[in-house]
């Protein structure tokens, strides 16, 4: 499936000789499973532990590893004419380079602008983002040499991923191993977003169904998993922005390169936002946050009996009421969108919701339907706007429409 930010992107990958090289045909395979075009350049060493072929496979285009190689008609990025050799080439159309592994002789062959292989060649005539993900042994990574030749791309803007601490190749556990793909791949992004629209902007958005304690083991909660809010946070931090994601629990992953803030209650909530606002140009609200919350918490699990239980509820803080007080005093983000979970008479109630709130948008989601809300990947919702014009969306996924979301909320600071 492609993916908004890596699709149609040039991604160089350097892979120099470790045990970790096989790791790097993960690599190369998700990159180009998320669209991406990903041409592999391969030192000699790390030919001894992959072959170029492993790599071919994945990325169905050639791998390089000759220096003194003229550019394959198979390589587009070329302009035709063009008599360039392999690393001028390469380095020519990328959008950003990884190594990944990188030994500690390449890093230092990096940090002193040694070109004496097609890999250090090429990083050396990139004039892109380089993101590096070391892998070695434990005394070579913390040998003084290797540290230094760190620091200097670190000074220079290189991006470094890792390494994780682990069993190595020697047999010991220590530091060195190369960080996961994932994490490589989640730093890639983190470069490529830097230019995105969102560039510059610090946003929030909340997550997730509140909880209200009953007693020590319960809780009044809702079936909110958190995948809208999280969606919003993953493509605001994809297209540049600075997130601030407030979440409710929930059982996804804590999505990176965000900050993550945890609340539970609505209470721990509306502190958590409202802690969050400063500086904040846009506030989005998706969590289901409970509006009634137990009277009283007992301190004790609560036996049951033969009697029937009455538990009286209060009103939780109205978060976006609390948001539009502060605005009204001048205070609070430019722009605040909030979702109404709706069974019946969307419109008509998040139209009060869009008024009550003072809300510059409110997404109005049926959760009746069975492909929308709470739960599902997917999500059918009608925007309603301060000014009274109504946007109907078709049925999207939740990523589909957390990009649709960010687009309007461009729209209204503009
Ligand atoms: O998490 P998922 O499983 O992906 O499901 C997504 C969702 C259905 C939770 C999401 O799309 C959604 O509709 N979120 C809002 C749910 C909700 O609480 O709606 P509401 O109509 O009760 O509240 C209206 C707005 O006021 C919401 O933006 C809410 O965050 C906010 N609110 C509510 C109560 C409260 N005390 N303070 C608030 O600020």
């Amino acid at each position: 499936m492609g993916d908004r930010l890596l699709e149609g992107r040039h991604i160089l990958l350097g892979v120099t000789g470790g045990v970790a090289a096989y790791k790097a045909v993960a690599l190369a395979s998700r990159l180009t499973q998320a669209g991406a075009v990903v041409d592999v350049v391969l030192s000699a060493a790390a030919m001894r532990f992959v072959t170029p072929l492993s790599f071919e496979s994945v990325t169905r285009r050639r791998a390089h590893y000759d220096m003194f190689a003229l550019p394959a008609d198979t390589s587009p990025q070329v302009c035709p004419g063009d008599l360039l050799i392999a690393h001028i080439a390469l380095a020519r159309s990328a959008d950003l380079m990884i190594i990944a592994p990188a030994t500690a002789n390449t890093l230092a062959k990096l940090a002193h602008g040694i070109a004496d292989n097609l890999l250090t060649a090429v990083a050396l005539a990139v004039t892109v983002p380089l993101v590096i993900a070391p892998a070695m042994e434990s005394h070579m990574w913390e040998h003084p040499a290797t540290q230094s030749n760190l620091a200097a791309l670190r000074a220079r803007g290189v991006v470094q991923v890792g390494p994780a601490t682990g069993h190595l190749a020697s047999g010991a556990s220590g530091v060195g191993r190369m960080s996961e793909p994932e994490e490589i791949i989640a730093a890639a992004r983190m470069v490529l977003a830097c230019n995105g629209d969102l560039a510059g902007r610090r946003v929030v958005v909340s997550a997730g169904g509140t909880r209200e304690a009953i007693d020590p083991v319960r809780f009044i909660g809702n079936r909110s998993s958190g995948k809208m809010g999280y969606a919003l946070a993953n493509a605001a931090r994809d297209r540049g922005a600075q997130v601030v994601l407030v979440t409710a629990p929930t059982a996804l992953p804590d999505p990176y390169g965000v900050q993550l803030v945890r609340a539970e209650s609505a209470s721990e909530m509306r502190d958590a936002v409202l802690a969050a606002l400063e500086g904040a140009d846009a506030l989005v609200m998706a969590a289901a946050v409970a509006d009634y919350r137990p009277v009283q918490v007992s301190a004790q699990k609560i036996k049951k009996t033969e009697e029937n239980l009455m538990l009286e509820l209060t009103r939780t803080p109205d978060i976006l009421g609390e948001v539009a007080g502060l605005r009204a005093a001048g205070r609070g983000p430019r722009v605040v969108v909030g979702f109404a979970a709706e069974t019946a008479d969307l419109l008509a109630n998040a139209q009060a919701k869009l008024r009550q709130k003072r809300l510059d948008l409110i997404v109005a989601n049926d959760v009746s339907a069975p492909d929308a809300g709470f739960g599902v990947d997917t999500n059918r919702v009608t925007l309603l706007w301060a000014d009274g014009s109504v946007e109907p969306l078709p049925l999207m996924t939740k990523e589909e429409l957390a990009h649709v979301i960010w687009d309007r909320v461009q729209c209204l600071w503009a």
